[in-house]
């Protein structure tokens, strides 16, 4: 059995969901060879939504076409979805994650603390039956997991219950998405070392009981190891020259094996003279002498530049064979 080849399909924009416009994709074959199928699952539900780019706000154009087509919910309408009386909820093809229908289409979690919103986002109210939910509009110009999800990328390895540790938490505007989605029974372990926004991250988690703000630098997950309990994924944002080291030392600490990494990859903070596919190829090949098997990269196009984030899985199980 081979090792995994890498397909460079993953350059700039090579599929075009997002009127033709979209990331770029790549993929891993599972089998060695180079063969551009096998690990890489993508191409199904490549939910897109169109963004307005001059919106911050919340609001999308076009669709998600990844949806299963899950039911509707009621109707919402507070909030403030852009000329949306009548607003319909879809879960997304990702688990916890929604697609508010209404005159343009919104990315959106379930919010796990109605009546507040974290960064400014839009809310929108929905009833369900008796009940009224609340969810966040999350916006993939100022969140590279959700300019993944709009770019398609086949699995997140974040859903309801996961337990997730994420490096980069900043003030936590992502990190607030993703306490969202794992819900009150899942948990984020948040780590940023900046004081600034780590005391913005700390307010966040006063409100979100499922996050664990850890002020530290990622590079010495040691002095942080009594905090943390073995995680399903790690979800990495930290634009430092060394991140891939910086992942694999937290997985090594505390990542589950057969866990995934999310890794979002910023090519200029890494190399800003070398050409952005030559970098997330090496950032790649670094994650290999890991222990990270790469499955799944995309460019982060329309929504950020030279911008890649790369699925991986640490410790795969073998394979069983006959
Ligand atoms: C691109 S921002 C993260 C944005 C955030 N993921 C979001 O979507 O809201 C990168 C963050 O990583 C933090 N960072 C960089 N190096 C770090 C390290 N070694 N340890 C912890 N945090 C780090 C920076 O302070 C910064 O807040």
């Amino acid at each position: 059995m081979g090792r995994p080849g890498f397909s460079p399909r993953g350059g700039g924009g090579d599929r075009g969901g997002f009127r033709g416009r979209g990331g770029g994709r790549g993929g891993f074959g599972g089998r060695g060879g180079g063969g551009d199928r096998g690990g890489f699952r993508g191409g199904r539900g490549g939910g897109r939504g169109g963004f307005r780019g001059g919106d911050r706000g919340g609001g999308f154009r076009g669709g998600d076409r990844g949806g299963r087509g899950g039911r509707g919910f009621g109707r919402g309408g507070r909030g403030g979805m852009r000329g949306g009386k009548k607003v319909v909820v879809e879960p997304h093809r990702h688990e916890g994650v929604f697609i508010a229908r209404g005159k343009e289409d919104a990315l959106v979690t379930l919010n796990m603390v109605p009546g507040e919103s974290v960064y400014g986002e839009k809310r929108i109210a929905v009833e369900d039956g008796e009940k009224k939910i609340e969810y966040r509009a999350w916006n993939p110009f100022r969140s590279k997991l959700a300019a993944a999800i709009l770019g398609g990328v086949d699995k997140i390895h974040i859903k309801p219950g996961c337990k997730v540790l994420y490096l980069g938490a900043a003030s936590g505007t992502t990190v607030s998405h993703v306490s969202d989605i794992v819900g009150p029974e899942g948990l984020v372990y948040a780590v940023e070392f900046s004081h600034r926004s780590g005391r913005d991250l700390i307010n966040v988690a006063k409100k979100r009981t499922n996050i664990i703000p850890i002020i530290e630098d990622a590079r010495h997950p040691h002095k942080y190891r009594m905090l943390v309990g073995m995680v399903d994924t790690i979800f990495a944002d930290v634009a430092q020259p060394d991140q891939a080291r910086i992942v694999a030392i937290n997985a090594h600490h505390f990542l589950k094996n057969g866990g995934h990494v999310v890794i979002s990859i910023k090519a200029n903070c890494i190399d800003s003279t070398a050409a952005p596919e030559a970098v997330f190829a090496e950032e790649v090949n670094k994650m290999k002498t890991e222990k990270i098997k790469p499955q799944e990269q995309l460019t982060l196009e329309p929504y950020e530049r030279d911008h890649a984030v790369v699925v991986g899985c640490y410790r795969p199980p073998p394979k069983k064979t006959g």
